[in-house]
């Protein structure tokens, strides 16, 4: 099935239809050219709060702000044209209360153009992600490892190895499904339940260190491209490695400045003679 051969962009339903017809292609993205080079290849862009690590330097998502979304919402809007686009809520936007949770995520379409928003929990958010769809707010959910909730949990580790583990994740993908989301990323979660959990749901999973039983990917831009390389995690693939290509462009620029070899006669206006 193609869902590239209309001009429109992408819906959260066409997402969801793609379950079951071929795998889902996600990558996030936070700035405008990013955006205008995967726009093409990807059916649905994540405006990930991840930004708040890759782009700001942060310890954690914790301190990414509605602010920060909505301008690189509006960035990675303006660079593509086809793909579905998904902005985070960012922590403490949400989880107060399921009107907290409209309001963000209403300003969040408005101010962007985005089609969606994401936002991460399971049973609790159950009752917020109805709220939310039924007033014309499509959801991507987001269960398993919920980097949000980082100071609670104690780490980033993958979780589905015990039984109440296994059973957390099962109930939190069943209520997203039941309360309305379109899909529902899962991250870090061994495969055998990322596979029941996909096998069991009518809607896609999108997976990111869930394994390739899932219905679809997502991967963080900055890993992708190896420009991230604080830490890789065994899920992470550099699909190209360009830290060494910048840093090596950084040098040589330093170099030509210090030399005086750059800029050179054609980088450079001159008055016209006559
Ligand atoms: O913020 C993000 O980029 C995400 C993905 C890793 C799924 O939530």
């Amino acid at each position: 099935m193609s869902v590239h051969t209309a001009k429109r962009r992408l819906a959260p339903a066409d997402i969801k239809a793609l379950k079951g017809e071929r795998p889902i292609v996600s990558l996030t993205a936070y700035t405008t050219p990013v955006a205008k080079l995967m726009d093409q290849h990807v059916d649905f862009i994540l405006v990930g709060d991840s930004l708040g690590m890759v782009l700001y330097g942060l310890d954690s998502t914790v301190g990414v702000t509605i602010e920060m979304m909505i301008a690189h919402g509006q960035a990675v809007m303006r660079g593509s044209s086809s793909a579905c686009i998904v902005v985070d809520l960012p922590f403490g936007s949400y989880q107060e209360s399921k009107e907290q949770a409209f309001r963000t995520a209403a300003r969040i379409l408005k101010e962007t153009g985005c089609s969606a928003v994401k936002l991460e929990g399971g049973a609790e958010m159950a009752e917020t992600v109805h709220f939310l769809t039924q007033r014309g707010i499509p959801v991507l959910g987001h269960v398993g490892l919920m980097p949000q909730l980082i100071n609670t949990t104690g780490g980033y580790r993958s979780l589905g190895r015990s039984d109440r583990e296994v059973e957390k994740i099962r109930r939190d993908a069943a209520a997203i499904e039941e309360a309305g989301a379109f899909a529902f990323v899962i991250e870090g979660t061994v495969e055998p339940l990322a596979r029941e959990i996909t096998e069991t749901a009518t809607i896609p999973t999108i997976g990111i260190g869930a394994s390739p039983a899932c219905d679809g990917q997502v991967l963080v831009v900055d890993d992708v491209l190896g420009i991230f390389t604080d830490f890789k995690p065994r899920f992470v693939k550099h699909f190209a490695n360009l830290a060494p290509v910048m840093s090596e462009a950084f040098a040589t620029y330093a170099e030509e400045v210090k030399a005086r070899s750059f800029p050179g006669p054609e980088h450079t206006f001159q008055l016209r003679k006559g």
